[in-house]
C-alpha cells in the first residue's frame, strides 16, 4: 500500500494548552470544562499537553512513528479570541509555526476548521442557533486559507458535527424532559450551512485544495427485536448518521428529519450546503444500539449491549465488524475516497511499569481487529485512501477529563514527559513494513 497514507491525530482544545496565552479567547470548552456537571473530575484544557509549546518535539515524535499526516485542528479563539473581528496574529503564528515545522519533516498538515471549541462570544450571541453563525464560520475559513492555503491542502470544516450537535443541544437536556428537538435541527441546519459556504470560500482561495468533512459513523442497531425499537434504531441512523452527510453530499436530508426541519430551510438552502468534496472523512469507534424513547420529541435514546460483546478498558464495546459495515455503505452511497480520520480505543490503566514502559497490549490488539475490518471494506470496494489513529497523544477527553488515555504516546501531566507506548513502536513497525496485509491475517 505504497500510497496509503498513515497518521494520527488530534485537536486544539485537547492537547494544545496555552488557553489563555498569547491573547487567545475563550472558547465554549474553557467554561464547559469548568462545570463539575459536564467535566466532574474538575480537568481542563487550560495545560492539556502544553503542545502549543512542545509541538517541535512531538513533531519529531512523529517522525519516529513514521507519520505521513498529522490531523490537527486550529481553536478559533486563538485566532479571532471573539471569533469575529479583530485578528489575533501571535494565535496565527502558532499555527503557521506548526505548519512549517510539519512540512520541514515532511508530514502532511491535515488541517480541522472546527473541532468543538466554539468561541465564547460566539456562543453568547446564540451559537450555531443563530442564522449568523454561518457568515462568522465562513469569514473565519476565509482567514485560514488566506494563511495557510500556501502550504495546507487538506482541509476538514467540521468533525464530527453530530456529536457536538446532539450532546449539545438535545441529549444533555433529554434527563430535565427539555423538548429540544426543534433547536438541534437549527443548529444541525446552520451547521449544515457553514459546511457548504466554507468549501466554496476555501475552494476560491486555495484552488489545490482537498476538501472533506468528518463524520463520527456508527451502525444502529435496536435493543430488542421490537417494533419500537427497530423504529427507534432507524430514527437514531437518521439523526446520528445521516443528517449531516446526506444533505452535504447527496443535497438532500434523510426522510425522517426533512419535514421536521423543513420550518428552518430557506430556498436555495440546500444547494448552499451540497457542495463539492474531495473525500469523506470517516471515524469510528463502535455501534450503537438503540431503544425506544417516547418521553423524548425524537423518540429514541441509548440502549444497553448485550453484555457477552467483548469491551475496551474504559468499557465502549468492540464491534469492528462495524466498522467494515460502515466504510463499505459510506462507499456506495457517497462515491467518495474515504480517510479514516479516527480510530482508537481508550484506557484508564496505561501506566508505566518499573522501567518507564507502557504495554498497552489491548490497544495493539483493537487495532489490529479494526485494521483487519478495514482491510476487508477495502476487499468489498471501498476506496480508504489513510488511516490517522485517535490519538497521537493522551490528551483531555472532553466530559471524562485525563482520566481516559487515548494516545499512542503516553503523556505524564504532571511533569508534560512523553513516552512511546507498544502500540507506537506497533503503529511504526506497521508503516515501515507498507502493508496491513500482515496484520489483518494476525486478526
Ligand atoms: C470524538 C472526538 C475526539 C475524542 C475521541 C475519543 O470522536 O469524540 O473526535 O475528540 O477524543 O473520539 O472519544
Amino acid at each position: 500500500m505504497p500510497d496509503f497514507l498513515w497518521g494520527a491525530a488530534t485537536s486544539s482544545y485537547q492537547v494544545e494548552g496555552g488557553a489563555a496565552e498569547d491573547g487567545r479567547g475563550p472558547s465554549v470548552w474553557d467554561i464547559l470544562s469548568r462545570r463539575t456537571d459536564v467535566v466532574p473530575s474538575g480537568d481542563t484544557g487550560d495545560v492539556a499537553c502544553d503542545h502549543y509549546h512542545r509541538w517541535p518535539g512531538d513533531i519529531a515524535l512523529m517522525g519516529r512513528i513514521g507519520l505521513g499526516a498529522y490531523r490537527f485542528s486550529v481553536s478559533w479563539s486563538r485566532v479571532l479570541p471573539r471569533g469575529r473581528g479583530a485578528i489575533n496574529e501571535k494565535g496565527l503564528d502558532f499555527y503557521d509555526r506548526l505548519i512549517d515545522g510539519l512540512l520541514q519533516a515532511k508530514i502532511e498538515p491535515w488541517l480541522c476548521l472546527y473541532h468543538w471549541d466554539l468561541p465564547q462570544a460566539l456562543d453568547d450571541l446564540g451559537g450555531w442557533l443563530n442564522r449568523d453563525s454561518v457568515g462568522w464560520f465562513t469569514d473565519y475559513a476565509a482567514l485560514l486559507a488566506k494563511r495557510y492555503g500556501d502550504r495546507v491542502k487538506n482541509f476538514a470544516t467540521f468533525n464530527e458535527p453530530n456529536v457536538f450537535t446532539f450532546f449539545g443541544y438535545c441529549f444533555n437536556l433529554a434527563s430535565e424532559g427539555f423538548p429540544n428537538h426543534p433547536n438541534t435541527l437549527l443548529c444541525m441546519h446552520h451547521v449544515n450551512l457553514g459546511h457548504g459556504a466554507a468549501v466554496d470560500v476555501l475552494r476560491d482561495l486555495v484552488p489545490a485544495a482537498r476538501i472533506g468533512g468528518i463524520h463520527n459513523r456508527q451502525p444502529v442497531v435496536p435493543e430488542h427485536d421490537t417494533q419500537d425499537d427497530r423504529a427507534a434504531a432507524i430514527a437514531f441512523d437518521e439523526h446520528w448518521n445521516l443528517a449531516f452527510t446526506d444533505p452535504q453530499i447527496l443535497g438532500a436530508y434523510p426522510p425522517g428529519i426533512g419535514a421536521a426541519i423543513e420550518p428552518y430551510c430557506r430556498p436555495g438552502d440546500m444547494a448552499r450546503i451540497c457542495r463539492p468534496l474531495d473525500w469523506f472523512g470517516l471515524n469510528y469507534y463502535d455501534t450503537i444500539v438503540a431503544r425506544s424513547a417516547p418521553w423524548t420529541n425524537w423518540g429514541f435514546g441509548f440502549g444497553d449491549a448485550p453484555a457477552d460483546i467483548p469491551r475496551t478498558e474504559i468499557g465502549w464495546t468492540i464491534t469492528p465488524d462495524g466498522f467494515r459495515q460502515e466504510l463499505v455503505r459510506v462507499a456506495k452511497a457517497y462515491r467518495l475516497p474515504i480517510y479514516v480520520t479516527e480510530n482508537g480505543c481508550g484506557s484508564d490503566k496505561d501506566i508505566p511499569d518499573a522501567l518507564g514502559r507502557i504495554n498497552d497490549q489491548h490497544r495493539i490488539d483493537y487495532l489490529t481487529l479494526h485494521l483487519a475490518a478495514m482491510r476487508q471494506a477495502m476487499a468489498e470496494g471501498a476506496d480508504v485512501r489513510g488511516y490517522f489513529a485517535w490519538s497521537l497523544l493522551d490528551n483531555f477527553e472532553w466530559g471524562a477529563g485525563y482520566s481516559q488515555r487515548f494516545g499512542l504516546v503516553h503523556v505524564d501531566y504532571a511533569t508534560q514527559v512523553r513516552t512511546l507506548k507498544a502500540s507506537a513502536e506497533w503503529y511504526a513497525a506497521l508503516i515501515r513494513a507498507g502493508s496491513i496485509d500482515g496484520v489483518a491475517a494476525s486478526a
